[in-house]
C-alpha cells in the first residue's frame, strides 16, 4: 500500500500526540513527537545555565547547538520511543511544568528551529510517518498528503494536562497549568518564525466534546480515505 506523510498540528494539549501515536501504530508508520525535541533542547538550556526565570542567554544557546544531540530510541516493551539528549533518556524529565514554562521562548529561536526541522525532515524522507507539532503541515512537510489541525477550548486542554501531571505525581496547581497553556498559545501563534497556524489545506478537528475513541476513529477514517485516494 502507498505510504503517506501525516502532519498533525495544533494547540498545546489537544491530544495530538495521543492520536498521532494511535494512528502510527495502526498503520505501521513511524511516530515522531516533534515537541519532545524542543522540550529536550529546553532541558539542555535549563541544565546549562542558558535559561532561567530571569535570564535567557541566546548567544550561548546558539553556540551550544552543535553539542546537542537528539535521538529517538524504542526498546521492546516500551509504548513509544523515548527521546535521548546526548545519550541520556530524558523522556520523563521533559514533561514537567517547568520545562513547559521555558519551551516556547526556546522555540522562537531561528537556529534552534533550523536544526530541529532539518532532523525532522530526514526522519520523514521515506514517508510512512505521522509527526505532530506546531509547524509540521506548514514548514516541515508542506507537501504532506494529510494535514490535521487539532483544537479544543483552553479550559478543556488545561484540565487534560492537569490530570496528566497529577497522574505522574507532579504537585501542580490548576491555575498554573492553565496559565502555561494560555502563555504558550500566545507565544506559539505570535512568534515570527514558523508560528502555529492552520495550513490552508489542513482539516480542522475540535475535540472538546470528543472522547479518545471518537477522535481516533475520525482521524483514522481521514487517513484511510486519503491513502485510498477517496479524498
Ligand atoms: O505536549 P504539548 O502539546 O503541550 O506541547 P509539545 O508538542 O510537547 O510542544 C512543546 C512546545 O514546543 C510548544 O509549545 C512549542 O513552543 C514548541 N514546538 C514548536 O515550536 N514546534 C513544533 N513542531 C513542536 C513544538
Amino acid at each position: 500500500m502507498t505510504k503517506i506523510t501525516i502532519a498533525i498540528d495544533g494547540y498545546s494539549s489537544t491530544g495530538k500526540s495521543t492520536v498521532a501515536k494511535q494512528l502510527a501504530d495502526y498503520l505501521g508508520y513511524v511516530y515522531v513527537d516533534s515537541g519532545a525535541m524542543y522540550r529536550a533542547v529546553t532541558l539542555f538550556a535549563m541544565q546549562n545555565n542558558i535559561i532561567s526565570k530571569d535570564h535567557f542567554d541566546i548567544v550561548k544557546l546558539k553556540e551550544s547547538l552543535p553539542s546537542i544531540k537528539l535521538k529517538f530510541h524504542k526498546e521492546v516493551g516500551w509504548q513509544k520511543a523515548h527521546i535521548f539528549l546526548n545519550g541520556k533518556d530524558v523522556e520523563s524529565k521533559i514533561r514537567t511544568l517547568e520545562v513547559s514554562e521555558f519551551v516556547s521562548p526556546i522555540a522562537t529561536i531561528y537556529e534552534v528551529r533550523l536544526k530541529l526541522v532539518a532532523q525532522q525532515q530526514l526522519m520523514g524522507l521515506e514517508k510512512g510517518v505521522v509527526m505532530d507539532g506546531r509547524d509540521i503541515g506548514t514548514v516541515v512537510f508542506p507537501n504532506a498528503e494529510l494535514k490535521i489541525f487539532m483544537n479544543a477550548s483552553a479550559k478543556e486542554r488545561a484540565q487534560r494536562r492537569y490530570k496528566e501531571l497529577l497522574d505522574r505525581g507532579d504537585a501542580v496547581a490548576f491555575e498554573d497549568v492553565l496559565k502555561n497553556i494560555e502563555d504558550r498559545d500566545y507565544m506559539d501563534t505570535t512568534r515570527e518564525d514558523s508560528p502555529l497556524v492552520k495550513a490552508a489545506d489542513a482539516i480542522e478537528i475540535d475535540n472538546s466534546e470528543m472522547n479518545l475513541d471518537d477522535q481516533f476513529h475520525t482521524v483514522l477514517q481521514l487517513a484511510k480515505d486519503r491513502i485510498a485516494g477517496r479524498i
